[in-house]
């Protein structure tokens, strides 16, 4: 039986260093005033590292057996948390990887009812439920979006009454007056969905609108409507570090998709295009349709593509949770929220 509450140390010397071992040359750190010194030469302070000082801890298993196990001793069985656990960990890890600035993510496709505002609002309540940081979504469709119908409503305030008060918004607090909180902490901007209206808000508003919540928030997801040579969604594009494309598991939603990447690479878009994740929505039994050659089309010319399974309890285009969904639909989004993630780093490096 083991009853050794540390990782067995590395034979093959990779890893942490065992004690004893004194830990390798340090490399040179330049200095702002001019030449190099060494941070911390082996015999300094610096030596005194958790991985060079400490015996590693085992990480204690969360669930099943092994945690009974754990419990059970009173933690002196500990065999560590199970493969399958090691990979959830390490998915977590990536959806909650921390952004250099605020990253803009639009969810887009060129055809209606695939899915984009579902994508954008479950995404979103992944992103916020599992980090720690602000995730706010807007609705960027210029012609009276659906996405905050889909949350409980605590402002009547929209994306245009936000740009009017625009010079009264200096901290958070003032910009929360124009949000919508959910359960899941996710924060949501309504579109204008006023019939009196007559001017959208255009390119310049929508770049706008997504400049002043990045001043407050660290993930923006952008909803955006059908209509990809409205200028509205110009402005989102303008305005986007990466991309979430909707593709439908149908011959035609699939085109659609495949259109949008197509326009995009034509109008100055292709480093989004490469950059993007596509989200194959509403997989359920596919009669004709072979979904491993689509989505191996997403795949190469896509960063990641990943599957949505059709859940029942998002059949209604109505209010929805995670807790509501199947346990295999929320996994599936908190693997497109990893997928998205992983993009976090590029997108900041890429910044100014
Ligand atoms: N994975 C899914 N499983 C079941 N129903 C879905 C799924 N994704 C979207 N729907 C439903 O399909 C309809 C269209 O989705 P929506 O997100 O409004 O599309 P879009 O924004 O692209 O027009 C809505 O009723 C929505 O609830
Ligand atoms: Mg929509």
């Amino acid at each position: 039986m083991v009853r050794s509450t540390t990782w067995p140390e590395s034979p093959t010397g990779e890893g942490p260093v065992p004690l004893g071992r004194t830990p390798g040359p340090v490399d040179p750190v330049p200095r702002p005033g001019g030449g190099a010194t060494t941070r911390g030469a082996p015999g300094g302070a610096a030596a005194f590292t958790e991985a060079a000082m400490l015996r590693p801890v085992r990480p204690r298993p969360e669930h099943g057996w092994r945690r009974g196990l754990y419990e059970l001793t009173g933690g002196h069985v500990n065999l560590g948390p199970s493969r399958r656990e090691q990979r959830d960990r390490a998915t977590m890890s990536r959806v909650t990887a921390s952004t250099r600035g605020c990253q803009r993510v639009a969810v887009l496709s060129r055809k209606g009812g695939v899915g984009k505002t579902t994508t954008t609002l479950m995404l979103g309540h992944t992103f916020a439920s599992l980090r720690g940081d602000r995730v706010v979504a807007v609705d960027g469709n210029p012609d009276a979006g659906s996405l905050a119908y889909r949350v409980p409503r605590d402002c009547d305030a929209t994306i245009g009454d936000l740009l009017d008060d625009r010079a009264q918004v200096k901290g958070y607090p003032d910009v929360r007056r124009y949000t919508s909180q959910a359960p899941s902490r996710l924060e949501v901007v309504a579109s204008d969905d006023n019939p009196r209206i007559t001017d959208g808000l255009g390119r310049d508003d929508h770049e706008e609108a997504l400049e002043l919540l990045a001043v407050h928030y660290n993930l923006v997801l952008v909803d955006t409507g059908t209509g990809i040579l409205h200028s509205a969604t110009r402005g989102i594009l303008d305005a986007a570090d990466q991309l979430v494309v909707v593709v439908a598991p149908s011959l035609d939603g699939a085109r659609a998709a495949a259109q949008t990447l197509d326009w995009l690479d034509q109008h100055g878009y292709a480093f989004l295009t490469s950059q993007a994740v596509a989200a194959v929505n509403r997989v359920g039994p596919t009669r004709r349709v072979q979904l491993d050659r689509v989505e191996r089309h997403f795949a190469d010319r896509c960063r990641a593509v990943v599957r949505i399974p059709e859940d029942q309890h998002m059949h209604d285009g109505a209010q929805a949770s995670l807790d509501d969904l199947r346990p295999r639909t929320r996994t599936a989004y908190v693997e497109l929220a990893a997928a998205v993630a992983d993009g976090f780093q590029a997108a900041s490096q890429e910044a100014p």
